[in-house]
């Protein structure tokens, strides 16, 4: 049974409870992460502690914990629950006010919880395995502060299930200019002659860790370069390659869009090397990051 950490307290995940009064459940008023475990340490865990922090401070949450606390909770969280292939969700709210009113509660304390949960979409260990996903492109109608991790996820959660509708995994957003901001909870790299592009890291999306990572990997490696541009709606469709990045999905191959084929179809040779790149990454600092407490 899962052991979730919620304000203090370890518990399993039926006995924890939140106030009706919570501003997460009233409002929508909070920020979260999303964090892979590989081989039973947490991956990146130092980038993903700073965005929250950042989501923390751009939604004004005063959370008075240092990195030593989080560590100490994650390390217990994650001896209570053994698991090498997991995904460790965090969510911090505003808390509970007395009573509903839009501007914050100067009384409230910060809701903090995490759980951790099996991670099944990762890639496989051999690449040749990887089957390219289904997308549709569909006008981004979300919020003006994509960057800032909100669990305000409507907009998201109703682009997301458009695509399931669709029968795809995936919807490709596009802003009212046409031009491609983020998938419903992916980021979005395209290729063209061997050139690796993906849109900049402004408001308009999440600057996700993998996204900075493969970025990271591409220049590093040199092989390829990868730019940071504006990426209009034609070039999705003259692509060779399109993949979706995330925690908890890696890097992974578009074959189709909206029906039309990208590229050949299968996963692309510059797919294969940055994702072979990024195994490589992971298998290396697979035992150098944050791991369960020893006792
Ligand atoms: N989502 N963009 C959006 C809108 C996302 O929701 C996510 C991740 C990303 C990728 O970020 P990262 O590489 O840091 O995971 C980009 C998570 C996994 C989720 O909401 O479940």
């Amino acid at each position: 049974m899962s052991i979730v950490y919620l304000n203090g307290e370890y518990l399993p995940q039926q006995e924890a409870r939140i106030s009706v009064m919570d501003r997460g459940f009233l409002f929508g008023d909070g920020v979260y992460e999303v964090v892979p475990v590989f081989n039973g340490h947490l991956f990146r865990w130092d980038q993903h502690l700073n965005r929250l922090q950042r989501s923390l401070a751009e939604i004004r949450i005063d959370l008075d914990w240092d990195h030593d606390k989080w560590q100490k909770m994650l390390r217990t969280l994650l001896l209570k629950n053994p698991g090498r292939t997991q995904t460790l969700y965090i969510q911090v709210t505003r808390g509970a006010g007395v009573t509903r009113r839009h501007g914050f509660p100067t009384e409230a304390e910060p809701t903090v919880f995490a759980m951790l949960s099996p991670l099944e979409s990762h890639l496989p260990d051999s690449l040749n395995k990887v089957s390219p996903i289904h997308a549709i492109t569909l006008q981004d109608h979300r919020w003006q502060r994509c960057d800032i991790k909100s669990i305000s996820l409507l907009g998201n959660v109703l682009h997301h299930q458009e695509a399931l509708d669709a029968k795809v995994d995936e919807a490709i957003l596009l802003n009212a200019r046409g031009e491609l901001t983020e998938g419903s909870a992916t980021n979005v790299f395209v290729v063209k002659d061997g050139e690796i592009s993906t849109p900049p890291a402004d408001r308009n999306i999440l600057g996700g860790v993998t996204r900075d990572l493969a970025i990271e990997l591409i220049n590093t490696d040199a092989r390829y370069t990868c730019s940071e541009r504006i990426i209009p709606k034609d070039e999705l469709f003259l692509a060779d390659e399109v993949w979706i990045t995330s925690s908890n999905r890696e890097i992974l191959p578009v074959g189709v869009i909206d029906g039309c084929t990208v590229g050949t179809g299968q996963p692309g040779a510059v797919w294969h090397h940055v994702a072979g790149l990024y195994q490589a990454f992971r298998q290396q600092s697979g035992n150098a990051g944050l791991k369960p407490a020893t006792n």
